[in-house]
């Protein structure tokens, strides 16, 4: 994920800043601007965050009515100068800013190489500028040569291309990833979000899928690929600036939770490269290690692990890495970390190295101090979390885990091809079924409610459930401060079970797994005692909607999927518990996003 911005006014080099800031949260490891200034382009760019790249900017350099400019979140190429967005052609004639994912970037570069195009990036994105060039030496117009552009690359992609050539008009196209374009009093911009040209317009247009716009001084022209022109049908915005940002929700948090489909769906497209080279150096013992949420992902996967390919993978706590004394020869060890800054995960990382334990990392922001710790990183792709529970991240998580166990599998013989390809199946059958659990957000919502008075729960689960029901415990008690407590479902009766009472509110993972029947008897023995069931269930399970007193059904899948679908709906209890008690789950109290002390 990444913001592009783009404007054409007077005043436009303070405009672009102010716009890319506003764009910040989609992307903040690097920036860059273009601007037309008569026949030249003016390019600058850095790694690091905006309010660094302005401080650090020669603004008499700056100068022109026309620029474009990205906030990057790395996924080709680690964050640096080179890599930072504008990219240009070989003759310096045209810039293009790019959000997206280009798939046949690999072999339309080494193409453009051989007819002798010089890279300067490691970018998907830098091959769009030299293909343009391309087809204009072969005597296409600008316009042309973005078209057949645009139709040679695959995958997702929201781009604004300034050139000297045409210096009076901003190209924007528009497939899959996000672009809006807007038109006020004092000019035209182009921006992947809404609240970032809020404050010059209030007219806007968000660009249809595979759409052509020319932008220039007073008007906005829509053409489709074959040249069909489209009329420009503006909206105009009412809601307030902090809601846009928040894309029309009160919170980061829900958005987060809304964007977990799309988020699903970028991460199911991790190149195999990368999988592999990850999967190759998984021998010897195996370990798992993470904090918080994202060991709760390593204990998931350790059970995914046994029952999938049938290999052995021990989850470890970070903190307790170290003391835990563990055989650390011949083994690799797999950190997980969204923002891959932990400290406890780092140190425990550094020991195992020194240790000589091969590393595999899987985080979520490419150039991390882990990424560069590792022999082998994976990267999710859930874009920037700002809310401090983790929420998309989690379930990214464990989408990169079961790809990489799926690798492992048909590398290591244990999984034969058709196994390995009925699993995929089922997983890129994971977005819709997230959506369809969105869709009833509003039961959750209203059983958050009635449970907003709470002061107890207990969340209990078998199996891989064991760490779903952990992780929607800590969701309620880190944001609405409910005390919760995850527990195996089997070891409730061993002590937990004395604290229930009448209206005791226990909720159940009990999705049709193997470990189906015996939580039947573990909810039947919590009944006993008086306790409120929540479970959460297949969907069309009878037996378990009789006993239960409330429950919210996910969709029949395999049982691999349970314990990404059977978190979502605990994950909305626990953001509507908080907004009804009156908190900002976005804000818990004495927590930060990145914990770097140990
Ligand atoms: C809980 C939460 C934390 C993090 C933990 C590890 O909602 O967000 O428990 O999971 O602090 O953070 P990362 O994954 O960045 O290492």
């Amino acid at each position: 994920m990444c913001g592009i911005f783009g404007c054409l006014c007077e005043g436009a080099p303070s405009i672009l800043l102010q716009g890319l800031k506003r764009l910040e949260y989609r992307g903040y490891d690097s920036v860059g601007i273009a601007l037309i200034n008569g026949k030249d382009l003016v390019v600058e760019k850095n790694k690091g965050k905006i309010d660094e790249f302005i401080s650090g900017l020669d603004e008499a350099r700056l100068k022109g009515e026309i620029g474009v400019g990205h906030t990057r979140w790395a996924t080709h190429g680690a964050p640096s100068k080179e890599n930072a967005h504008p990219h240009l052609d070989c003759s310096k004639r045209i810039a293009v800013v790019h959000n997206g994912v280009l798939e046949n970037f690999l072999q339309i570069k080494e193409e453009l190489v051989r007819r002798g195009h010089t890279f300067s990036s490691r970018t998907d994105s830098e091959v769009i500028p030299h293909l343009i060039e391309e087809y204009m030496n072969e005597g296409l117009t600008l316009k042309d040569a973005l078209i057949k552009s645009m139709e040679r690359v695959k995958g997702s992609a929201a781009i604004a291309v300034i050139s000297t050539v045409e210096p009076n008009k901003i190209f924007c196209y528009r497939r899959e990833s996000p672009l809006i374009v807007g038109i006020g009093d004092n000019g035209v911009f182009c921006a992947s979000d809404i609240p970032a040209i809020m404050p010059y317009t209030r007219r806007v247009m968000v660009v249809p899928e595979d759409r052509l716009v020319i932008l220039e001084r007073g008007s906005i022209h829509v053409e489709d690929l074959k040249g069909v022109t489209y009329e420009t049908e503006f909206t105009e915005i009412t809601w307030d600036l902090e809601l846009a940002e928040k894309g029309g929700y009160p919170h980061f948090m829900i958005k987060e939770i809304f964007e977990q489909p799309r988020a699903i769906r970028d991460t199911l497209k991790i190149p195999t490269v990368f999988l592999d080279k990850a999967a190759r150096l998984m021998r010897g013992r195996i370990y798992l290690i993470g904090s918080g949420t994202s060991y709760h992902a390593c204990l998931s996967t350790s059970y995914t692990a046994s029952a999938l390919i049938d290999m052995e993978m021990r989850p470890v706590i970070s903190s307790e890495f170290a003391d835990a004394l563990l055989s650390l020869e011949d083994s690799t060890v797999i950190a997980v970390s969204q923002s891959g800054e932990t400290a406890d995960t780092l140190n425990a990382v550094k020991h195992a190295k020194s240790k000589g334990a091969r590393i595999v990392g899987i985080t979520n922001t490419l150039g991390s101090s882990i990424t560069t710790l590792s022999d082998a990183y994976i990267c999710t792709q859930s874009g920037p979390e700002i809310g401090v529970a983790a929420t998309k991240t989690f379930l990214t998580q464990l989408v990169a885990l079961d790809l990489l166990l799926l690798r492992l599998g048909l590398i290591s013989g244990k999984l034969s091809e058709p196994e390995h390809d009925l699993i995929t199946k089922e997983l890129s059958n994971l977005p819709g079924m997230v959506e369809q659990i969105l869709s009833r957000s509003n039961r959750v919502k209203d059983l958050a409610l009635k449970y907003s008075t709470k002061e107890n729960a207990f969340f209990l689960g078998r199996g891989a459930n064991v760490a779903t029901a952990l992780e929607g415990a800590l969701k309620l008690k880190e944001i609405s401060y409910i005390h919760a407590e995850g527990y195996p479902a089997g070891e409730s009766k061993h002590g937990p079970i004395s604290l229930v009472e009448p209206n005791f509110l226990c909720v159940f993972i009990a999705p049709r797994d193997r470990t189906r029947d015996r939580i039947i008897g573990n909810i039947m023995e919590m009944k006993a005692r008086g306790a409120e069931v929540f479970s959460v269930i297949t969907e069309g399970d009878k037996e378990l909607k009789e006993i239960s007193d409330e429950y919210f059904e996910v969709p029949i899948s395999s049982e691999i999927l349970y314990p990404i679908l059977c978190t979502v709906p605990l994950q909305l209890l626990a953001y509507y518990a908080a907004t009804f008690r009156g908190f900002d789950p976005d804000k818990p109290r004495n927590l930060a996003k990145s914990v770097t002390v140990l």
